[in-house]
């Protein structure tokens, strides 16, 4: 099964997830491919089976580059018909959205419409979307809102906990696709 984990991180908050999802699925004998995405990255995702897709939450969204780069891929498959009517779901593709948030002013619901967009991205392929994963992530720009947001103080978050739930949520995927894996 080949997987890929494509991401975006503008302080370092998403790509410690993103480390930790492709450290636990080394050590579960896959081999991930990892892109951090820009300007102009063009992936060929069909070529791939596991598709990990994350970003921190910017105003409830994915940062601009991560859009930017569904918007361009999603119309290059339209373009070669690749994006069906009712998007069919092809057997054995997977795709899990993540991410990291702060939710200062109304906890994790300003998070849920992030991972919501990309794995809309993830169904319109006709990958099935497995899971939607959150870990809190402290502000880079603005430490008022780490002591005294909506979740409390998170001025050491992602912490070692945050990443073991991360490590424990890929044993658990990669063991529940073993009719896939073995
Ligand atoms: C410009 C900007 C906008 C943000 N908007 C939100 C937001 O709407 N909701 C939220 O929960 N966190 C928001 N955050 C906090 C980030 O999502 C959070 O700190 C994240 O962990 C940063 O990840 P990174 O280090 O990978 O960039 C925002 C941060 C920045 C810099």
């Amino acid at each position: 099964m080949k997987s890929v984990i494509l991401y975006d991180s503008l302080g370092g908050n998403t790509a410690k997830v993103a480390e930790t999802i492709q450290r636990s699925l080394t050590a579960k004998a896959m081999t991930p491919h990892m892109v951090k995405v820009d300007k102009e990255l063009m992936v060929d995702l069909f070529d791939y089976d596991l598709i990990f897709i994350g970003s921190p939450v910017i105003d409830w969204l994915p940062t601009q580059t991560l859009m930017n780069f569904v918007k361009r891929t999603m119309k290059a498959y339209s373009q070669q018909g690749l994006i069906k009517p009712s998007s069919p779901t092809i057997p054995g593709k997977f795709g899990i959205s993540f991410g990291t948030y702060a939710g200062p002013h109304i906890g994790e619901k300003e998070a849920l419409p992030m991972t919501m967009w990309l794995n809309s991205f993830l169904e319109h392929l006709g990958y099935t979307g497995l899971d939607q994963w959150l870990v809190v992530g402290k502000h880079h720009h603005n430490p008022e809102i780490n002591k005294n947001g909506r979740l409390g103080n998170i001025e050491d978050r992602p912490h070692e906990a945050d990443l073991l739930t991360i490590e424990n949520r890929v044993n658990g995927i990669v063991d529940s696709l073993s009719a896939w894996t073995a």
